[in-house]
């Protein structure tokens, strides 16, 4: 397949270049324009995965985000089979404290710039009966202290890829989401490398442990490839299960804890 990946750079979106590289989960060959605004860590990734992988600098918050992205895509790979639109931001504090300014990018990156590669990319995806997949969140359908912005924006992005699955399946285009639950990447570290907090949020997870950025690839490949053929307008929860545990959490029924 001949793949984007935004935030391509670190994390979720490193970890899907990767796994399709090697070409076990989904069988290759692969081509792969990788993408973020981190030109080194870009270059690092590209250069680990050799000829196969493209890159293209970009900054997600600008309006031509997805024309300059698709052009770079064809150019490089004189086509487009895949688009993952994965990068995201979290930023945050009490939404009686947050700015317009502060509104409008999150929004930007985590739900516009998803729609304008959508968008530059629909003609190709639609010739090569494409797939699309974009990283949402637990925070979409989980209100999160602090996040406002982040998940009513990640909620935002849930709903416009369903419009997506909807609008474009006659094209032959497939829609998807993928949602992260506590995830141990770049975006996460700090918080996770204080082993109280770690124990902690371990211990609300059922399977009793972090997702990993492979975790949420390989949903994303499946979702990507043939064996989700018949499958458009979906959201793929990799949380281990954690969005099952508010009972449990607020002592309903016995009370009882993930266990390990
Ligand atoms: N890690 C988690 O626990 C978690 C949980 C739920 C959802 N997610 C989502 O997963 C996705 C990937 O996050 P991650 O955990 O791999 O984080 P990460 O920080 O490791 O990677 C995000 C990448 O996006 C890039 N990026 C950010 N803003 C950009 C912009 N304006 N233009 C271009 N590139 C930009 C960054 O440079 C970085 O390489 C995000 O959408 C995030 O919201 C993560």
């Amino acid at each position: 397949m001949r793949v984007i990946i935004t935030g391509a750079a670190s994390g979720i979106g490193k970890a899907v270049a990767e796994l399709l590289a090697q070409g076990t989960a989904l069988p290759g060959p692969h081509q792969l324009l990788l993408t973020d605004r981190d030109a080194d860590g870009l270059a690092a990734v590209a250069a680990a995965i050799g000829p196969d992988a493209a890159t293209c600098v970009a900054d997600l918050s600008s309006p031509e985000c997805g024309d300059a992205i698709v052009a770079a895509a064809l150019d490089h790979m004189g086509g487009v089979d895949g688009v993952v639109s994965n990068a995201g931001i979290i930023a945050g504090g009490p939404l009686l404290d947050q700015t317009p300014d502060q509104f409008d990018l999150i929004y930007a990156i985590n739900t516009r710039a998803t729609w304008l590669l959508g968008k530059a990319a629909h003609p190709h995806l639609a010739k090569n009966k494409g797939a699309f997949v974009a990283t949402a969140s637990m925070s979409a359908t989980q209100p999160t202290p602090g996040l406002g912005f982040y998940s009513s924006s990640k909620a935002a992005l849930l709903m416009l890829m369903r419009q997506c699955a909807l609008e474009w399946g006659g094209d032959g285009i497939r829609c998807n989401t993928v949602s992260p639950g506590p995830t141990y990447t770049a975006m996460t570290k700090a918080g996770y490398d204080d082993a109280e907090r770690r124990a902690q949020r371990e211990s609300m997870i059922p399977l009793g442990k972090l997702g990993m950025a492979e975790d949420v690839a390989n949903a994303i490949l499946f979702l990507l490839g043939p064996q989700a053929s018949h499958i458009t307008g979906i959201d793929i929860m990799v949380d281990g299960g954690m969005s099952n545990n508010l009972m449990p959490a607020t002592g309903g029924g016995t009370g009882q804890k993930a266990s390990k």
